[in-house]
Formats: structure tokens, sequence, C-alpha cells
């Protein structure tokens, strides 16, 4: 893992460019399992705010990725955000598990050391935040309205939104 320099963001720019990039390729969203080993998983939905009067990101993670189980386990994880073209390493993240392949070998995804949190950053983008998780509730048919359930649940492989408070927020170069 190697040394990055590391600057703190404000808020509100990073919210900016968070939200931005969900809604252009996606972001990644990395956790790691209790042994250390790091898996990484493309997000295009989720937000920056505030809840429980503390700067918080919440993200939606489906039941089926393994990332829910390393989430559920490790309670930690970092959001790294390319701002630069990495829509070739965000398809494949998006698209392979880490039950089935380590993410970390051959694509241009290098796992460095976090500040605060077990979970490592993407070496490859420039902003990162390291979040604890606070809260972790399950959206379930009977508390989304039935249109929705209908387009976004089909195989009720349903979402858990996860509050992670952000410990650290901060560009890399
Ligand atoms: C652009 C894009 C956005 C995605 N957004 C989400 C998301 O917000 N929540 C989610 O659960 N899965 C999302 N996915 C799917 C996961 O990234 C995908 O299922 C991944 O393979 C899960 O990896 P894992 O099993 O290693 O956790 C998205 C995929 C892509 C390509």
């Amino acid at each position: 893992m190697t040394e990055l320099r590391r600057q703190d963001v404000p808020l509100a720019q990073a919210a900016e460019e968070i939200t931005y990039r969900l809604q252009h390729g996606g972001i990644f969203l990395t956790t790691c399992t209790k042994d250390g080993k790091p898996n990484t998983m493309t997000i295009g939905w989720g937000g920056v705010g505030c809840f429980f009067n503390k700067p918080m990101v919440f993200v939606p993670v489906r039941t089926s990725r393994y990332t829910f189980h390393l989430l559920n386990e490790s309670g930690e994880f970092t959001l790294s955000v390319p701002l630069h073209d990495m829509k070739t390493q965000l398809a494949f993240a998006g698209t392979m598990s880490g039950r089935d392949v380590d993410k970390f070998i051959d694509h241009g995804l290098t796992a460095t050391q976090s500040l605060g949190v077990a979970a490592p950053i993407i070496q490859e983008c420039e902003l990162h935040l390291e979040c604890r998780v606070v809260a972790s509730p399950a959206l379930t048919p009977d508390v989304v309205v039935k249109p929705m359930v209908d387009r976004w649940y089909p195989d009720s492989d349903m979402h858990t939104l996860f509050f992670g408070e952000i410990i650290h927020c901060y560009y890399t170069k």
C-alpha cells in the first residue's frame, strides 16, 4: 500500500462532487473482511448531508451484494470518488462480485490505507470519505410506495440504507 498526500476538503465541496459523480458513472464503496481483505463495488445512488447532527452519507446497498455482508460485519466503509474517467473500473466493480473475484488484482484498482477505518481507499481516485455505520434501516415493501417496489424490486432484492458518519473527507494527490 502506497502513502499519499491528503488534503482535507469542506463537506459542501465534497457533497457537490459526489452528487455529480453518483449520477455520472458512479463512485466506489469499499469495505474489507475481518482479515483486512478489501472489496469494492460501484454505487450510483446515495447522498451526503446531516443526520443525528453529524456529517453523514447514506448509501443504498441491496441484500444480495457481498458488500452488504461486509458492511454488516465491519460497520465501516470508504467512498472513493473518481474525478477523471474511470468508466472501465466502475463497470468492472459494478458487475463482478467480490465473492467470485479479487477486484484489486489486474483491473487498475489499488487499495491504500485509510486514516481512521480499516476499509481502504482507492488510490486511483481523487476524493475520499471514511465512514462509520451508525444506522442501517432496511427498506421493506411496506415502507416503499408500490410503483417503486414494482419498478425497482421485482425480485425482492431490497436495499438497506447504510448511514455512515463521515470521519474523514479529503483529496489525495
Ligand atoms: C453504475 C452502477 C451503479 C450501481 N449502484 C448500485 C447501488 O447504488 N446499490 C447497489 O446495491 N448496487 C449498485 N450497483 C451494483 C453493484 O455495484 C454490483 O452488484 C456489484 O457487483 C456488487 O459487488 P459485490 O458483490 O462485490 O458487493 C451499481 C452498479 C453500477 C454499474
